[in-house]
């Protein structure tokens, strides 16, 4: 049984790979081209030795800072992961979702419930002392939702660096993200946007075994779904009591995994085979036959869903990356562009 899913999912493997490791191969050139025309995608040009010479502690310095504040708080590792994704999905990892002014995409109602701003403010303040001018709040970013996936136990990747940051951010583009409410078709499509397949939708949807989602975003669900006045019927129903004992306030908070909500482990699949997906989307990469046999997999390969996760994290971190010369900066204050 095990044998034939590993098997079926060989394939998907390897085009996963392949996009990434193929985008950066360049094809065979003839010696004698002379125009030589920029064919490579722009992620092609992050590294992970980047900033090796310009700024050598830059991973040390946000290690640190991560690791201490998850030590005091660690509901930070799953909101750091979060904040880095809600970047990349709009515009790309271009620190967008950073700038903090009236109509900017943090300002959407859609990122109200975002956090950990003020630990990337703090790690680009050591970072500006050490090497001014140097790094980019992106991959700052990218490089903190790395380390607090390992704190919370999950699996280590090297960072490709070099993201520039972006001067556009919009409020009602970040209203974009997926909310959770969304059928798999509309899920795939903003997936596909940005690079991302149907395995890294539900590979990097396995986020949701840490953190936590406000009330508001699951209310619907519990009373009156889809317009219907009654409850989702897809949802466990002791699993369905509990959740509307634990949210009598919007602004209360429920696990995402509702049986190891700390532990990076696979348990947030083999829930949704119990019908104990918090939202409607998690419930769904289970029903839906696009998806539901990877979820399937999953719950019972972690060591896949380690490795996997690894690579769509990298993935997700090169969506729509801007690293030319001319495109972008490195801001000075991750909460505003340079004047
Ligand atoms: C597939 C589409 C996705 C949907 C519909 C979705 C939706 C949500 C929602 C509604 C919340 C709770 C927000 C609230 O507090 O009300 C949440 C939390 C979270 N999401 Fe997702 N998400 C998706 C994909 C992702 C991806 C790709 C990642 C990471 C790569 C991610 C990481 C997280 C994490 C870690 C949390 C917990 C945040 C915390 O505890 O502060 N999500 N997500
Ligand atoms: C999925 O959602 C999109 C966007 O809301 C909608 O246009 C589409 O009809 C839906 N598809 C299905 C199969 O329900």
């Amino acid at each position: 049984m095990r044998w034939v899913f590993v098997v079926a999912l060989l394939p998907l493997l390897a085009a996963a790979t392949a996009s990434i490791v193929g985008g950066a191969k360049p094809k065979a050139v003839k010696p004698q081209a002379k125009p030589r025309v920029a064919a490579l995608p722009a992620a092609a040009y992050l590294s992970p030795t980047y900033y090796m010479k310009s700024c050598p502690n830059l991973e040390g310095i946000i290690h640190q800072k991560v690791n201490a504040w998850v030590k005091k708080d660690y509901t930070m590792a799953p909101s750091i992961i979060r904040l880095h994704f809600h970047d990349c999905a709009i515009r790309g990892c271009d620190g967008s979702i950073l700038l903090n002014y009236p109509g900017s995409e943090r300002a959407a109602e859609a990122s109200q419930s975002l956090r950990g701003f003020a630990l990337i403010q703090e790690i680009k303040a050591e970072v500006e002392r050490q090497c001014p001018k140097t790094v980019s709040c992106a991959d700052i970013l990218t490089a903190a939702a790395r380390d607090a996936t390992v704190l919370a136990g999950g699996p280590f990747w090297e960072v490709p660096f070099g993201r520039k940051d972006g001067r556009i951010s919009l409020s009602k583009e970040a209203n974009a993200v997926p909310q959770g409410h969304e059928n798999v078709t509309s899920l795939l499509n903003f997936f596909d946007k940005l690079g991302l397949t149907f395995v890294d939708l539900v590979v990097l949807s396995g986020s949701h075994t840490i953190g936590r989602s406000t009330c508001a975003s699951v209310k619907q669900r519990l009373y009156n779904f889809q317009g219907t006045g009654k409850p989702d019927p897809t949802m466990d129903p002791k699993y369905l009591n509990l959740l509307k004992t634990e949210c009598r306030f919007d602004t209360n908070y429920v696990a995402l995994d509702a049986t190891t909500p700390r532990t990076f482990d696979v348990a947030y699949y083999q829930n949704l085979g119990k019908k104990m997906g918090l939202l409607s989307t998690d419930q769904l990469l289970y029903s839906d036959s696009r998806t539901g046999s990877l979820v399937s997999l999953i719950a019972a390969q972690p060591d896949f869903f380690f490795s996997q996760f690894a690579v769509s994290m990298v993935k997700v971190g090169n969506a729509n990356v801007m690293t030319g010369k001319n495109q972008g900066e490195i801001r000075l204050n991750c909460n505003y562009v340079n004047h």
